[in-house]
């Protein structure tokens, strides 16, 4: 097992629902650690360069728009394994398929509001943290 860093967003449905702790919960309580965290309103700007990959999708406007109805909270989360745990706390990225138990399963509503991203890959990760975090800023 690796010990991985990856970049995960508490997003702004989760933010307003009030459950940003039982989130965090769920990070600790399965070994991932934070290493970085803050409290942020993304810029249209900001959201349009995050999800650009997917800039092409019908759903891309509407991401956008979700993405910056409120503030998020980006964090670093590290562990072993780190990238595909937190993916595997995370759900399906449509909660409706999400199992038991998973953050999206418990916190997400709807496959646009689904409550929390995660990187899905090492370089993903890389791009991600340094989209939002200086290296000064994380703890080591
Ligand atoms: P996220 O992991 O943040 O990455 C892109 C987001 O686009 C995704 O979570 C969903 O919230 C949103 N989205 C909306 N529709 C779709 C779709 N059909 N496929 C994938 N992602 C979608």
């Amino acid at each position: 097992m690796s010990v991985e860093k990856t970049l995960s967003i508490i997003k702004p449905d989760a933010v307003r629902k009030n459950v940003i702790g039982q989130i965090l919960s769920k990070f600790e309580g399965n070994d991932l650690k934070v290493v970085a965290m803050k409290m942020k309103q993304l810029s249209q700007a900001e959201a349009e360069a995050f999800y650009a990959e997917h800039k092409e999708r019908g759903f891309f406007g509407d991401l956008v728009r979700f993405m910056i109805s409120g503030p998020v909270i980006v964090l670093v989360l590290a562990g072993n394994n780190a990238i595909l745990k937190n993916r595997e706390l995370m759900g399906a990225t449509d909660p409706k398929k999400a199992t038991p138990g998973t953050i999206r399963a418990d916190f997400a509503d709807s496959i646009d509001e689904n409550a929390v991203h995660g990187s899905d890959s090492e370089a993903a990760a890389t791009r991600e943290i340094a989209f939002f975090f200086d290296a000064a800023e994380i703890a080591h």
